[in-house]
């Protein structure tokens, strides 16, 4: 599986506000959170960066801030973390409290909508206190404007009144470090973000991460795996840890109900193609994607609107949930007349790539 990010960088890509895309992928490829997920999330999330794996130059350099910031006894720098769904923002966001021993206060973008959301929030945060709002693109404009004086100069401007009578009063805030978190960065108002000390993009992890992520899970959920299927189940896993764990789960279901006390890689290749997870990790969805593409347009340039509307989703859906990963492998690429399908996502659906696709010579992930 490629390595390395898709090349874009939505930091720079887009500003304008759009609406979320509601994801439809139900099954056991969704990179967002399920129930199962949450209820075995708690044991399974890393408490301190030495258990978190992957993210290397992120965990350097918060590695680094965090040991600066004990020493002088002051807080951290506000963090800004953004990448697909699955990826440990949250995670990185818990340990990053752990880390430093603080306190988090836990909190979402929806949530905090009326002012007093908000001035509610900042009144329980103590110096040093981890502040994490999960969702950040979605802070409505006013809570947003609260944020601005508190992350910067740390003080709360409260109005009371109305007209003439309007009355400002500043409150001083301790000391704390806002960490947001979110999915799409290009939503975030310049404003907001230029006020963050440090903005992270999470990358896909490689399959190698994935393996010691699945190797942990196995380990905590006392699942015995052959260092092959653990392999095949890190090689399958979208390069997603949520997806990681979740295909654990699945696999030790299937063991346990075919009666096998070990995961073999037999088990585990028996276990992934009865929940229709390919070699590269693809569920139907994504193939039809492919297919759809190839057959019906001719291997693309085809707009996003009409590709979406062939495959009965919305375009935000096929371009948040399932572009990024068929990017990311390098069979669909973005370019200024639409998307194009390259010749391995032909050879990953068994069609033959025509002569022309070929002559283009893109590397996988890379973009027009
Ligand atoms: N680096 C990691 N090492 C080990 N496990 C990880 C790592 N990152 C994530 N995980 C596992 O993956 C799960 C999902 O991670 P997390 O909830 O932090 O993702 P997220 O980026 O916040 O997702 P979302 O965008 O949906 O909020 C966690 O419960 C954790 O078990
Ligand atoms: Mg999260």
């Amino acid at each position: 599986m490629p390595t390395s990010h898709d090349g874009e960088n939505p930091l720079e890509k887009r500003t304008e506000k759009r609406s979320d895309a509601k994801e439809r992928r139900t099954g056991v490829l969704s990179a967002k959170e399920s129930l199962s997920d949450k209820k075995s999330d708690q044991s399974l999330r890393p408490k301190m960066l030495a258990e978190y794996i992957g993210q290397a130059r992120t965990r350097a350099m918060l590695e680094m801030s965090i040991a600066a910031a004990k020493t002088r006894g002051d807080a951290l720098d506000h963090i800004l973390f953004y990448g697909p769904p699955g990826l440990g923002k949250t995670s990185l966001s818990n340990v990053i409290a752990n880390e430093m021993g603080a306190r988090i206060h836990l909190s979402s973008g929806p949530s905090l909508e009326r002012p007093r959301d908000i001035i509610g929030l900042l009144n329980q945060v103590e110096t040093g206190d981890v502040l994490f709002i999960d969702e950040i693109h979605r802070l409505s404009r006013i809570a947003e404007e609260l944020l601005y004086p508190a992350m910067e100069d740390y003080v709360i401007d409260l109005t009371a009144g109305k007209g003439h009578a309007t009355r400002t009063m500043r409150l001083a805030l301790p000391k704390f470090t806002l960490i947001g978190a979110t999915t799409k960065a290009a939503m975030l108002s310049n404003a907001l973000r230029d006020r963050f000390g440090f903005v992270c993009r999470l990358d896909f992890y490689t399959v190698e991460e994935l393996a010691l992520i699945v190797a942990r899970t196995a380990g905590i959920l006392s699942v015995s795996c052959e260092d092959a299927a653990v392999t095949m189940v890190a090689s399958r896993a979208r390069g997603t840890p949520r997806i990681a764990n979740r295909l654990v789960r699945l696999v030790r279901d299937f063991a346990q109900y075919k009666g096998h006390e070990v995961v073999t890689e037999d088990i585990a290749k028996q276990a992934l193609e009865t929940y229709q997870v390919d070699v590269q990790g693809l569920d139907p969805t994504d193939r039809r994607l492919l297919t759809i593409l190839i057959d019906s347009y001719g291997g693309g340039p085809v707009g996003i609107e009409t590709l979406a509307a062939t495959l009965g989703e919305d375009s935000d859906t096929v371009e948040d949930v399932y572009e990024p990963y068929l990017i990311q492998c390098g069979y669909i690429q973005r370019t200024p007349r639409g998307r194009i399908a390259t010749p391995s996502a032909y050879a990953h659906v068994g069609r033959t790539a025509p002569g022309g696709q070929l002559s283009l010579n893109l590397q996988p992930g890379q973009n027009i």
